[in-house]
């Protein structure tokens, strides 16, 4: 992360706390089709990203592009409706600066949600899974370049991504509201194209449960950063070739919304526990 970045990222931060005065605990990222939450919850201030300065924007059909302040449970957030995709065009570094920035205003814990097709034959569209682990190879490292050792270590460890603690609460959580719950590996490649059969095949040899396009980049910043991170994958698809009909966004997106208020409960769920356990403490 160079100077400039590190200069871009400061006007971001300037910039916001100029529109509002919160202390958000815990950072959610919504994924495609996941972003309706947002629009529930007790709501402090909303903020578009093109009235951030120097922000990077979000062009893809179900991203709203906004950061939404306010309170689920007594546990005060920052949600993102819509990230910024690296298949955008967008260089890795704009990539994470939103991860960066909510830890920035103060955010302890972060949430990732996503959208993805499972790799996995024993898993069913609908089905949602615990990130346990990840892998990232297959797109841009955003921690290349100088690095910033106010941010994160040069070489940062990555044994614990998706913190195991985290992850015994989502599991009970998840338990107690009668939600099935799928725990596994999700890779991350560029896209935007869908995989072929192959690359299914190929993800699952190494070791992947679903494929996304998103967060993984996003866990390596925010690991750097200093955050305690979990993440729920909603798989919206089965890989192409597990199934023969090609695959299709706005179908991705009807699953994605069928979906949204389980995904809404057990969300406002871990997010109350996060809070009643102190999470951000730790
Ligand atoms: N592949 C990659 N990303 C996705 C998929 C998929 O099958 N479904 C939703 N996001």
């Amino acid at each position: 992360m160079s100077e400039k970045l590190n200069e871009k990222l400061k006007k971001c931060f300037e910039s916001l706390s100029e529109k509002i005065d919160f202390n958000p605990h815990v950072a959610i990222v919504l994924g495609s089709g996941l972003g309706a939450l947002a629009d529930e919850i007790e709501q402090a201030y909303v903020v578009p990203y093109e009235e951030i300065e120097e922000f990077p924007r979000s062009t893809v059909q179900g991203h709203k592009g906004r950061f939404v302040f306010g309170y689920i449970g007594k546990t005060p957030v920052v949600i993102m409706q819509g990230r910024v995709h690296f298949y955008e065009g967008y260089s890795m570094d704009d990539v994470v600066l939103p991860v960066r920035l909510m830890r920035l205003m103060g955010a302890k814990v972060l949430l990732l949600t996503n959208a993805s097709g499972s790799v996995n034959i024993d898993f069913e569209p609908g089905d949602f899974m615990l990130i346990s682990d990840q892998i990232a190879n297959f797109v841009p490292c955003p921690l290349i370049g100088e690095n910033l050792d106010e941010f994160g270590p040069r070489f940062p460890d990555m044994s614990n991504i998706y913190d195991r603690d985290l992850r015994n609460m989502i599991r009970e959580t998840a338990n107690n509201l009668d939600i099935r719950l799928r725990e596994g590996v999700y890779i991350q490649l560029s896209g935007p194209n869908y995989e072929s059969p192959a690359e299914v095949r190929m993800c699952r040899l190494l070791g992947a449960d679903v494929v996304g396009m998103s967060t993984c980049c996003e866990a390596i910043a925010a690991n750097h950063a200093g955050f305690k991170i979990c993440g729920i994958s909603c798989v919206s698809n089965l890989g192409c070739g597990i199934i023969e009909q090609p695959l299709d966004h706005q179908e991705v997106m009807k699953k994605m919304q069928s979906v949204a208020p389980k995904f809404k409960e057990l969300i406002t769920n871990i997010v109350i526990n996060i809070g009643a356990e102190g999470f951000y403490k730790k």
